[in-house]
């Protein structure tokens, strides 16, 4: 057995995709076509050359003008079944999916539409790729609050499909105590709360994340390691931080993938998960990472068990589901390990 069969073989869960940040540049010159817009790029090659980034907000600039093709319900089945089909290669068994309502609405695409072609695909997968799934809505932190919670107000007709909502786009200068009323609200309606902190954002936004938008996981959360009571902290709640590595050198958080603290706040004892974030952008769906960082950082078996056993564990699936995943993992890492490990 090698790492990277190990890797590919092994059941695992997502727990931070942007479904708009799947939308691969065949599909985007497709869609283009489909609905008669004009993009600034000639061909697949030119797009792809333009995805280099030297921070966040210039990726957010062009994955924002990218998200311009989808305007129908079929452009979200459409993109939505793409990656799902994508996940199965990988042996992905459950997804979370963040989707940014306000990227479409402001284009006047309407709510229903959005949630009605990703809700779609999410049941076909379930059906014809065993893929169980939940969505997750975020609010674009750079707009309003006001912004927001019109936003939250026009969901809840829906909040039947919607799990959780989630804090996303340009981190610095808008903190997540910008949005804590509107998290009142949506906790007051039963949905679960997660955000985007400490990616560009200082430690100082985690510890708000928590404290006033009451998250059960922060997403990214690598600064953590900048503050010793924080990161004790997480470590004692065992709140999970969903990682994203390869994003994280493509938008320049760490200079290289060598230069990832990912080891580091595994050994820490943190719940830590690997994730795509926007696997058409930065060049690597959620078992590339894995494969990247193992041979990038070293990792060994029981860390991607760990990585894996952490994805279920912090993914908001019922216990009797996760312990299920999580015994079937346990049962192939022990197969694959044994093997190994005996005679030849
Ligand atoms: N939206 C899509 N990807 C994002 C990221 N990595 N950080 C913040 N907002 C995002
Ligand atoms: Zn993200």
């Amino acid at each position: 057995m090698t790492l990277a069969e190990l890797i590919r073989r092994i059941p695992k869960a997502e727990l931070h995709l942007h479904i708009e940040g799947t939308l691969e540049p065949e599909l985007m010159m497709a869609l283009a076509r489909r609905n008669h817009i004009t993009l600034p790029y000639a061909d697949i090659n030119e797009i792809r050359s333009a995805y280099e980034f030297s921070n966040l907000q210039s990726f957010l600039d062009i994955y924002y003008a990218g998200a311009r093709v989808l305007q129908t319900e079929r452009d979200f089945y459409d993109l939505t079944y793409a990656y799902l089909e994508r996940a199965a290669q990988d042996n992905v068994r459950h997804v979370e999916i963040f989707f940014d309502p306000q990227t479409h609405t402001e284009r006047n695409v309407s709510f229903r539409k959005v949630i009605d072609g990703i809700c779609s695909a999410l049941h076909k997968g379930e059906d014809d790729l065993g893929i169980s799934s939940r969505l997750i809505m975020c609010f674009l932190r750079h707009l309003s609050a006001a912004d927001a919670l019109a936003t939250l107000e026009e969901a809840l007709p829906f909040k039947d499909r919607i799990t959780a909502v989630g804090l996303d786009s340009s981190e610095v200068g808008h903190p997540p105590s910008k949005f804590a009323a509107v998290f009142d609200r949506a906790r007051s309606q039963g949905l679960l709360t997660v955000a985007h902190a400490g990616e560009e954002g200082p430690p100082a936004y985690i510890v708000e994340a928590l404290d006033l938008l009451k998250v059960r996981r922060i997403d990214h959360g690598v600064r953590c390691l900048e503050d010793p009571a924080l990161l004790a902290r997480l470590v004692k709640e065992q709140v999970p931080l969903t990682v994203c590595p390869l994003s994280n050198v493509k938008l320049r958080v760490f200079k290289t993938l060598a230069q990832h603290n990912l080891k580091r706040l595994l050994d820490a004892g943190l719940c830590v998960t690997v994730n795509s974030d926007d696997p058409a952008y930065f060049g690597g769906y959620v078992g590339e990472n894995y494969l990247r960082c193992q041979e990038t950082l070293g990792l060994d078996a029981d860390d991607i068990h760990a990585l894996a056993r952490n994805s279920f564990q912090a993914s908001f699936l019922d216990d009797a589901d996760k312990a299920r995943h999580i015994r079937e993992l346990d049962a192939l890492v022990s197969e694959m390990t044994n093997r190994r490990s005996g005679p030849a």
